[in-house]
């Protein structure tokens, strides 16, 4: 045991200092940065598919390059969580055998169909705004190569939800099919996003210590009302309907009400059984057995080069 190295880490943490990969850590606290940190990163390349089967239905080819642009963002967004989670001591094939296995988690929100185009614009507004509430607090995470990963991709996060605003202007203020189609998607996509944001606080099993170590800033409660109180404006804009009648804001708190959701999905799809649970880690691990000739590529090449070096 590492008195010394306990004393500086709270000393870091009482300051609201960063910690970096080679400081002394308790055990705990790398082990929950280790499963939120992989998490997020499975949740980033899980996410890349209810939006790629959009690509090649795009209404335009502008649509098709911008829905394009955003997906690899989410690939590269995978790739920075998983440099981050590893700094953390868990090799990224580890992470990525769990997720295979069906052993890790992922955002809920992904687990959802997307049915019309509509919904691609409902994602960029809805499910990246969401990511957004939660991922400004998250720069400023104790674990320094998280809060740093964070900085980068919430720039670019703030295109996704820019574009996924646009969709959803240009066909409310289109025909009034297509204004039913925006509707129809903000109505199915409402819900879930504010359940991305956990469960309530009374629910919530590591938010005690997760804001003990200055990773956690906001409760899960605090960032959702957050998140409707800047939908509440932006929906006036798009000329739409939230389709919540209970939203309202609540002068003694300060928080903004909506109605309630329904915790049982949420459970059901954490528990592996929701609308698309099954068919997106079904891709996913067709995806890993197509990409296996790539990885035994490189490796032979890496093997070579070590030869080449060696002789
Ligand atoms: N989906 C799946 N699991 C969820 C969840 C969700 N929306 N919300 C909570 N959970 C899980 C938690 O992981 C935890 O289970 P675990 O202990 O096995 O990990 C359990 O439900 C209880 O939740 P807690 O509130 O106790 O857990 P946390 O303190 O970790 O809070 C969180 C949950 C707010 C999601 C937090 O983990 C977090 O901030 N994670 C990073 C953000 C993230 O993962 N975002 C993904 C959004 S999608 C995205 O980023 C892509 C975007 O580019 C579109």
């Amino acid at each position: 045991h590492d008195a010394a190295g306990e004393r500086r880490f709270d000393e870091l943490i009482a300051q609201d200092s960063r910690i970096e990969p080679r400081d002394w850590m308790p055990a705990d606290y790398r082990k929950s940065l280790t499963r939120q940190i992989s998490q997020h990163a499975h949740s980033e390349i899980i996410g890349m598919q209810p939006e790629a089967n959009w690509i090649t239905r795009a209404p335009s080819l502008k649509r098709k390059a911008v829905l394009m642009a955003k997906v690899q963002d989410e690939a590269g967004h995978g790739l920075y969580l998983y440099s981050a989670a590893e700094t953390l001591g868990t090799p990224r094939d580890q992470m990525t055998e769990d997720l295979i296995a069906g052993k890790a988690r992922y955002s809920s929100i992904f687990n959802y169909p997307v049915l019309t185009w509509a919904d691609i614009g409902a994602i960029g507004w809805l499910v990246d705004g969401a990511a957004i509430c939660n991922q400004v607090p998250l720069c400023r995470a104790s674990y320094g190569p998280y809060g740093r990963a964070m900085v980068r991709i919430c720039k670019e996060e703030s295109f996704h939800q820019r574009q996924g605003f646009e969709i959803l202007l240009e066909l409310a203020n289109g025909t009034e099919a297509q204004k039913q189609m925006a509707q129809d998607a903000v109505n199915r996509w409402y819900a879930p996003s504010l359940m991305m944001f956990g469960p309530p606080d009374e629910d919530s099993p590591n938010s005690q210590k997760s804001m003990e170590w200055n990773i956690k800033r906001f409760s899960n409660d605090e960032l959702r009302s957050r998140f409707v109180g800047m939908m509440v404006e932006q929906i006036k804009v798009l000329g739409l309907d939230l389709p919540d009648k209970d939203v309202r804001f609540d002068e003694e708190t300060g928080r903004w009400q909506h109605g309630p959701l329904d915790w049982n999905e949420f459970k059901e799809v954490l528990a592996g059984r929701g609308p698309c649970n099954a068919q997106r880690m079904e891709r996913r691990r067709e995806a890993h057995e197509d990409g296996a000739w790539v990885r035994e590529a490189a490796a032979a090449y890496a093997e070579k080069q070590v030869l080449k070096t060696a002789q």
